[in-house]
């Protein structure tokens, strides 16, 4: 008998329902309605990142999360004292370290684990102790993988951004990194995920990947959910229109 892969996790970002609820300042939408649609979808867990300028999730969003799921929730974080102290008072199910810049539009590039292995320590290590599963979101990349490793992180996410970026021979060579990395954390007994930038048209070969336990997709979804969803939205508003004259 062929052996098949283990089941593959989505872990659904809802940060760009906040990007536009934030756009008006209001409350709609509410991300965390979108992670309870998420999950009666199928997805298996939530993630949100909290950044440093608070751009699209918030404090208070984190808390609502916390107390509404029933599924686990990734926080995305920088590694800093301050998401360090968010961390350990909500306590969620796994932290995923990312790097972070202020000027960035959105995770550019994995967190360089090998450079930063002494100021990642005792983060690394306050998560675990802490009962929270440590993600290390970096590149497909051996240095960094061994410096995973060191850290004693359970899980690592491999960037595929640039994976998603590219075509052609180039792609399938970033592919093969990938695939390479993800086979290389689990023989050492990482758990690896995935994630950044994956749409319908370049999941499957990532999905395809067998030692890869959970993908995290975010902008797509949301991006995508408007021609799923818009044409019900002003359906329903011309509806309300008409019967109102
Ligand atoms: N995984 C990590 C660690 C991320 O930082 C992000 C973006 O916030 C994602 C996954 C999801 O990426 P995307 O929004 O492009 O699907």
């Amino acid at each position: 008998m062929p052996h098949s892969p283990a089941p593959l996790r989505l872990g659904v970002n809802i940060d760009h329902v906040a990007t536009i609820r934030n756009a008006r300042g209001g409350d709609h939408p509410d991300p965390v309605k979108a992670a309870l649609l998420a999950v009666k979808a199928g997805a298996d867990g939530i993630t949100a990142h909290l950044r440093e300028d608070r751009r699209h999730i918030r404090d208070e969003d984190v808390a609502t999360l916390m107390a509404a799921l029933n599924v686990p929730l990734n926080l995305e974080m920088a590694a800093t004292a301050e998401m360090l102290d968010i961390a350990l008072r909500y306590k969620p199910h796994a932290a995923c370290i990312v790097p972070e810049k202020r000027e960035e539009r959105t995770t550019e590039g994995g967190l360089d684990a090998a450079g930063q292995f002494e100021s990642l320590q005792p983060i690394v290590k306050a998560l675990g102790d802490a009962g929270i599963r440590v993600s290390l979101f970096i590149e497909a990349d051996a240095r960094q993988i061994d410096a995973a490793i060191r850290l004693g992180a359970p899980v690592v996410e491999f960037h595929t951004g640039a994976y998603a970026h590219m075509h052609g021979e180039a792609r399938a060579a970033e592919l093969r990194k990938l695939a390479d990395a993800a086979a290389l954390a689990a023989k050492n007994g990482i758990e690896p995920h995935a994630g950044h930038g994956l749409t319908f048209d370049n999941v499957a070969p990532i999905a395809a990947i067998p030692q890869v336990a959970e993908l995290n997709i975010g902008h797509f979804l949301i991006g995508e959910a408007i021609f799923g969803g818009l044409e019900g939205s002003i359906r329903e508003m011309r509806r309300q229109m008409d019967l109102a004259r």
